[in-house]
């Protein structure tokens, strides 16, 4: 039950999958915007955030969404580059997102950002549907525009659904190895139990009604009462990115998923040396329906509440890292706020011992899964750390007695120039991969090799 402090969020939905395999597009086809047809080589470069209110869902969905059914104001959408590990979407040790769209070619299936995602998705215990995208390449395909998917399939001929059918089929049965029962989205009578299958086309917009439809559905049944937050208490976020933003200096892009954050508050925010604390200089905004990474002009606001994507200017920010918490410290006790971030950050350090690999990532969240993995294995590492490999990094790795230790597992990262050649002249081993599970696996060749 509700009390009146309680307001419901917008429940924050991850898109994520293969390179290339379409979720740009399909948030595109969703705003009515073409991000995507201006993106550089169609290369997504960086997280955004879009919100969707419920009146364009229900306009999007046509008959399959009738508003009056819903009380949550919409779908807040975050797109992931494929090369982008979906790990800093984190939040207090767990998933920042409520729920995921799992975008999946049906020409191409499973491939390794989609098993990577999968991963993810199961330590996080987040729900997911399956899109199952560019249902219109299968040959032979009549494209019904923005139609709803099973009206759409009946109207192909025999062969075509025959076609589709099997590789839709494939991603089922891809899913079943991965340990999750799935079937096409209208067999499905629990969500919880079973991942639904929808297919879609982010071209045509076949199946775009259904995929909204499920997921306000998802969200409303199985996530009303996680969405009730006290909407005017202190704000609690995770910095996606932090970056430059021209006028404002370094900027962390930022997704609030509790309470406010007003242009006047106090934050403290994660960083490398520890908690930062700093006093908001500017919060900036995209329009309603646009993504933080095309807007070129950010409105200033003066507040933003949960659960919204904020640009926030402040001083001191360099040292920030993505996937750190930020927390308003507005009335609160500042040690005790500076404590909980302290403490949040700790319960992500990774055990360090002696003697060990040299681990760096893009992300806390990266680390954090990349480490975890490391421990699974039980390769020891000696020093975990978020950011680029610099020439300090080989100081320490050289120092590993083992052969095996003198090494690198670089993820996600810049390797600078000098670190590069000190790394060839100390004679330490660099790995360097996007897919969390190929830098490993790399690394456990070359244990082998060194061990033949
Ligand atoms: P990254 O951000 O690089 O991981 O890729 P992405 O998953 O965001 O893929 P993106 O939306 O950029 O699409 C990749 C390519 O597939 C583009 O050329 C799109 O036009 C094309 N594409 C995406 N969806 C569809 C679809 O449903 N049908 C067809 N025919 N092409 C599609
Ligand atoms: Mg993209």
């Amino acid at each position: 039950p509700e009390t009146d402090a309680d307001t419901l969020r917008t429940p924050i939905v991850a898109v994520l999958g293969h390179v290339d395999h379409g979720k740009t597009s399909l948030l595109d086809r969703i705003r009515g915007s073409a991000v995507a047809a201006g993106e550089s080589g169609a290369i997504t470069q960086h997280i955004g955030a879009t919100a969707v209110p419920l009146s364009v869902i229900s306009e999007i969905a046509g008959e399959l969404v009738d508003p009056t059914d819903f009380d949550l104001p919409g779908l807040l959408f975050i797109d992931t580059p494929g090369h982008h590990s979906f790990s800093t979407l984190r939040s207090r040790g767990g998933a920042l997102a409520d729920i995921a769209i799992l975008v999946v070619d049906v020409n191409d299936g499973f491939q390794p950002q989609t098993l990577e995602a999968i991963d993810i998705l199961k330590r996080t215990e987040t729900p997911f549907i399956v899109a199952a995208n560019k249902i219109d390449t299968v040959p032979g395909w009549r494209p019904n525009e923005n139609s709803p998917v099973q009206q759409t399939m009946e109207s192909q001929s025999e062969r075509v659904q025959s076609d589709l059918n099997e590789n839709l089929y494939e991603i089922i049965g891809e899913l079943s190895d991965n340990g999750f029962s799935a079937d096409m989205y209208w067999r499905v009578q629990n969500f919880q139990a079973n991942i639904g299958v929808v297919p879609v086309s982010a071209e045509t917009g076949e199946g775009v009604p259904d995929l909204l439809t499920v997921m306000m559905g998802l969200s409303q049944r199985y996530m009303k009462e996680e969405m009730a937050i006290d909407a005017a208490g202190p704000g609690v976020g995770t910095v996606l990115e932090v970056k430059d933003t021209q006028g404002f200096g370094t900027t962390l892009d930022a997704i609030i998923y509790d309470g406010t954050i007003r242009a006047d508050d106090t934050i403290v925010v994660g960083g490398l040396q520890g908690p930062i604390v700093t006093d908001v200089r500017a919060l900036l905004r995209p329009r309603p329906l646009e993504e933080i990474r095309t807007e070129q002009t950010f409105e200033q606001v003066d507040a933003v509440a949960a659960a919204d994507g904020v640009k926030i200017a402040a001083p001191d920010l360099d040292g920030a890292m993505a996937g750190a918490p930020i927390r308003v410290i507005r009335d609160r006790n500042r040690s005790e706020v500076i404590a909980e971030v302290e403490s949040e950050l700790a319960g992500i350090e990774v055990t360090t011992q002696e003697e060990g690999v040299v681990v760096k990532a893009d992300t806390l969240g990266s680390l954090e899964a990349i480490s975890s993995t490391l421990e699974e294995e039980e390769i020891p590492i000696m020093r975990a750390e978020v950011g680029a490999v610099a020439p300090r990094d080989i100081r320490v790795a050289e120092t590993a007695n083992e052969p095996t230790h003198r090494a690198i597992l670089a993820f996600s990262v810049e390797v600078l120039d000098d670190a590069r050649d000190l790394a060839e002249q100390e004679e330490v081993k660099l790995f360097e991969n996007d897919v969390i599970y190929q830098l490993i696996e790399e690394y456990d060749d070359h244990v082998t090799a060194i061990e033949e």
